[in-house]
């Protein structure tokens, strides 16, 4: 539990936020779209706090805002269509998913393990004095409980995440106030992945809303190798990724502590499949709070 405490826009409540983001906390702060909750995006482990936090069913991928054109060019890989869009719209309420740079230092829980990465550049004078202050690159979802309304209002992003977040900093209602616009660029073609206020001709209809995982299974989320679940001894040839009491040859959490296990998940996944065993066996989960998540992205990587 956290005491949440609100603060009006303005260099006190900048400062402070910097520190928490710079503590691996998450900060709930306006945008031009909806109030979000944003947290140091090169840190896995404030990253699974925002998963925490909203209590968020499934390690959907966050988006990721910078300041600028050069810092989002240090993350992703844009070819000459997503520049020039990105050039006439950004600052503002424009997401684009573009492939993810091998070194762009963010963490695989950000992108849920995919090759690409949705960047923003917001527009909004809050989010903006809190990227120029805090320095790194913020992972922003809608600062909401999962499944609930998006926040217009730090009222709003109270009503559901009051004593689950330690800070909101208050800059009035959105002036836009719906998500932004996403689109990939990911390969041939501009795709709509979610309609916002912003609209772009030339992309494709909108798809089902579901996550676009290019190259699937083995390179991305999916290890290569067969995976056993609910595997709390190993067996000969096999690679076990431990949580609790369960040691394995590398644990999710050795404190069996499920945020830290998600924070660790893609990590130990990819170590996995990069050792020299022939199978994959990962030990049993709890299914609540978050653990419903990794057991869902679990059964996903072992389908
Ligand atoms: O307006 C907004 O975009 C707000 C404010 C806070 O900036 N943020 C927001 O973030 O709505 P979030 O995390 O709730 O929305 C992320 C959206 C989801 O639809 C997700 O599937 C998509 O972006 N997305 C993120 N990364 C992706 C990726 N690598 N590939 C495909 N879709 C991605
Ligand atoms: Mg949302």
């Amino acid at each position: 539990m956290h005491k949440t405490l609100v603060l009006p826009f303005g260099d006190e409540a900048i400062a402070k936020a910097a520190r928490l983001i710079a503590a691996g906390q998450p900060v709930a702060i306006a945008t031009e779209t909806v109030y979000g909750l944003a947290v140091d995006a090169t840190n896995a482990a404030a990253v699974a706090r925002v998963y925490a936090a909203k209590a968020r069913p499934d390690f959907n991928p966050l988006i990721v805002h910078v300041s600028d054109m050069a810092a989002a060019e240090r993350i992703g890989v844009f070819d000459d269509q997503a520049r020039r869009l990105a050039l006439s719209h950004w600052p503002g309420p424009l997401t684009l998913v573009v492939p993810r740079r091998t070194d762009s230092g963010i963490a695989s829980l950000v992108t849920a393990g995919l090759g690409s990465v949705a960047l923003r550049v917001p527009a909004h004078r809050a989010i903006r004095a809190l990227l120029s202050i805090a320095g790194v690159p913020l992972a922003a979802p809608s600062a909401n409980a999962s499944g609930r309304l998006s926040p217009t209002s730090a009222a709003h992003v109270m009503l559901t995440l009051d004593g689950r977040i330690p800070f909101v900093i208050d800059d009035g209602h959105c002036s836009l106030g719906l998500e932004s616009t996403v689109l990939a660029a990911t390969g041939a073609g501009l795709r709509l992945l979610r309609p916002g206020v912003l609209m772009i001709e030339g992309a494709d209809a909108v798809t089902n809303g579901k996550v676009e995982a290019p190259g699937q299974l083995c390179s991305h989320y999916a290890p290569c190798k067969p995976m056993r679940l609910t595997a709390d001894t190993p067996r000969p040839g096999e690679y076990l990724i431990g949580f609790g009491a369960v040691r394995g040859d590398v644990s999710l959490s050795a404190t069996g502590d499920l945020a830290e296990a998600a924070s660790r998940l893609f990590d130990c996944l990819h170590l996995a499949d990069a050792s020299g065993a022939t199978t994959i066996a990962v030990a049993t989960l709890p299914t609540d709070g978050i653990g419903r998540a990794l057991n869902d992205r679990l059964r996903r990587a072992a389908a």
